[in-house]
């Protein structure tokens, strides 16, 4: 018997509302799921990343009715205008995307809830408190605050910063109080589960003061999926959408071949959520899938919020700023390696023109950009734009190479705990060392030295000159592959002006641990110059 395959890494974004068009706030979740995943790729692993939509509840309903139109009209426009092509503005390479009016998860959807039924989960009651359509969620007392300005003397959601509404209905609820033990026993035992540390302990914190059973149904508006067994109640927005993990890798399909996927993927690697979103992935989810008696995802990664003026960036606030607003004059390259690179994965970061603009021609165009242009510049000159043979190498080669070596490890190891950050910081000691072995052997002088070019002024094989672009060169390759994940349109640039896809094989195939050794691109290899990766940008404009 052969050996099983390795479980492919399953990593989801959450679902995101389409009562509005996305903004950076979103686009942060979606593009730190494709860098991790794509990172995963370039490992050669097997990856399935899901990202989707979350269409039903009273939030979407009440927009949509705001707009005239009804709320499946106003989820397929938001869908098609704004949440699908976001990905391609994002340069996003996800395998699914699930929308939650989907057959494909309402019936899923339904199945599960029969389920949880049959097994006697379910029960009839009646609902008395606060509710946030914002959040779309129940609120105890003691989670709002104080309202200001206008919502002086009234208590609000401490996320939206409005009033919450009274509800008073019959609906039906999940037994979720039973599962506290079993819960605080699982982030016990996972420590892993929950993470950062600061979410993990909230969590236990939260599940500490004790469960309460969850109302998961809602009677007084249809937009949602009925309850199989009394279709006068849709599904609580929040226990539809969390399905969307299970229901979009076939869970509850009656084909063979989605089942068999269910079996391939699930459990989750990873849930990436936003902190403001945590309870409901740590806390009501595992729970869930405990009463279906489904394993559970190996982690939840709560990240933090991009802030403006302190506060959580929001459209409904007005601080929303559009991904195309910055990518149309940066391009999603730079987009991507910003938000990365600057926020520490886990805690808040905020957005400034100016920081945005600095790091941009500081990092990607004179640190990055102009390294690849004066190596391949160099080899144009010298060589003919042919890599050369290298010398005999001296300590300032197994000085750099050995730098790319560790960044490779560290790397990896900051991915392995999400920490999106320290990778790019890791891969960037490797840039900072290429520029500084630059300074430091002075190609354009070494050229001058006799022996070093022919009587045509050409470089010749096997001397210091040639030695120093070839190490230059594998530095560049070695980066082309570490950047892959984070700007992946300038890293194929790049690995297209090495001449490594010809020699080499395209940029996909380069397993990670490629990039921590040297002496790879045969000699020989046509390298040019091509237009820069990062252009200068105009720091007045
Ligand atoms: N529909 C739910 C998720 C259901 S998942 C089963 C939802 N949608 S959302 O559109 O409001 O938010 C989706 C994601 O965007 C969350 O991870 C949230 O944290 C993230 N962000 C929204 N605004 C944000 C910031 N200002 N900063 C960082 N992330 C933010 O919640």
């Amino acid at each position: 018997m052969g050996r099983m395959p390795a479980k492919p890494f399953y990593l989801t974004t959450p679902i995101y509302y389409v009562n509005d068009a996305p903004h950076i706030g979103h686009a942060y979740t979606t593009v730190a799921a494709d860098v991790v995943t794509r990172w995963h790729r370039q490992r050669q692993e097997d990856v399935w990343f899901l990202t989707g939509t979350d269409e039903h509840g009273e939030k979407v309903l009440r927009t949509a009715t705001a707009n005239g139109v009804s709320p499946q009209e106003w989820a397929d426009r938001l869908v098609e205008s704004a949440w699908k092509p976001v990905l391609e503005t994002l340069d996003v390479r996800n395998d699914d995307f699930i929308r939650t009016t989907e057959p494909r998860h309402e019936s899923a959807v339904q199945a599960f809830l029969q389920d949880l039924h049959d097994k006697g989960e379910i029960y009839q009651g009646s609902y008395e408190g606060p509710y946030c359509v914002g959040c779309e969620e129940y609120k105890l007392p003691g989670d709002l605050v104080d309202g200001t300005g206008e919502f002086e003397g009234q208590k609000v959601c401490p996320i939206h910063l409005k009033p919450v509404e009274m509800l008073a209905e019959q609906n039906y609820f999940f037994r979720m109080s039973a599962y506290a033990d079993r819960l605080l026993a699982l982030y016990e035992e996972h420590p892993e589960f929950v993470q950062p540390a600061s979410a993990r302990n909230e969590v236990i914190g939260f599940v500490k003061q004790g469960l309460q059973d969850l109302s998961i149904s809602r009677s007084t508006f249809d937009w949602g999926v009925p309850i199989p067994w009394d279709s006068q109640h849709v599904l609580y927005v929040w226990f539809d959408a969390l399905l969307n993990y299970v229901t979009a890798v076939g869970y509850g399909s009656s084909d063979d071949a989605e089942r068999a996927q269910l079996d391939r993927l699930w459990p989750a690697n990873v849930h990436l959520v936003g902190k403001d979103i945590l309870r409901f992935h740590a806390v009501i989810w595992p729970a869930m899938l405990m009463a279906a008696g489904l394993p559970l995802p190996h982690q939840v990664f709560a990240h933090g919020w991009l802030l403006v003026g302190g506060e959580k960036m929001s459209k409904s606030r007005l601080t929303g700023i559009a991904p195309s607003d910055i990518i149309d004059t940066f391009g999603s390259d730079a987009f991507r390696y910003y938000f990365m690179r600057t926020i520490a994965f886990g805690g808040d970061g905020s957005f400034s023109w100016e920081d945005m603009v600095a790091r941009y021609n500081g990092e990607l165009a004179n640190g990055f950009g102009n390294l690849a242009s004066r190596v391949a510049a160099m080899v144009g000159k010298y060589f003919g734009g042919v890599l050369p043979t290298a010398g005999a190498r001296t300590g300032l080669e197994t000085d750099l190479e050995a730098v790319a070596a560790t960044a490779v490890a560290d790397a990896e190891a900051a991915i392995d705990r999400l920490a999106i950050h320290d990778a790019l910081g890791a891969v960037w000691t490797l840039v900072d060392a290429a520029n500084l072995y630059i300074t430091e052997t002075q190609p354009w002088k070494v050229a001058k030295e006799p022996g070093e070019t022919d009587a045509s002024g050409a470089g010749v094989d096997g001397g210091r000159l040639a030695t120093s672009l070839v190490t230059a060169v594998e530095a560049l390759r070695s980066l082309a592959v570490l950047l892959h994940p984070v700007t992946p349109k300038a890293a194929q640039a790049l690995w297209e002006l090495l001449g490594a896809d010809a020699a080499l094989g395209a940029l996909d195939a380069q397993p990670v641990s490629s990039a921590a050794s040297f002496g790879v691109l045969p000699a020989g290899t046509p390298i040019t110059k091509g237009a820069a990766l990062f252009p200068r940008l105009d720091e007045t404009a």
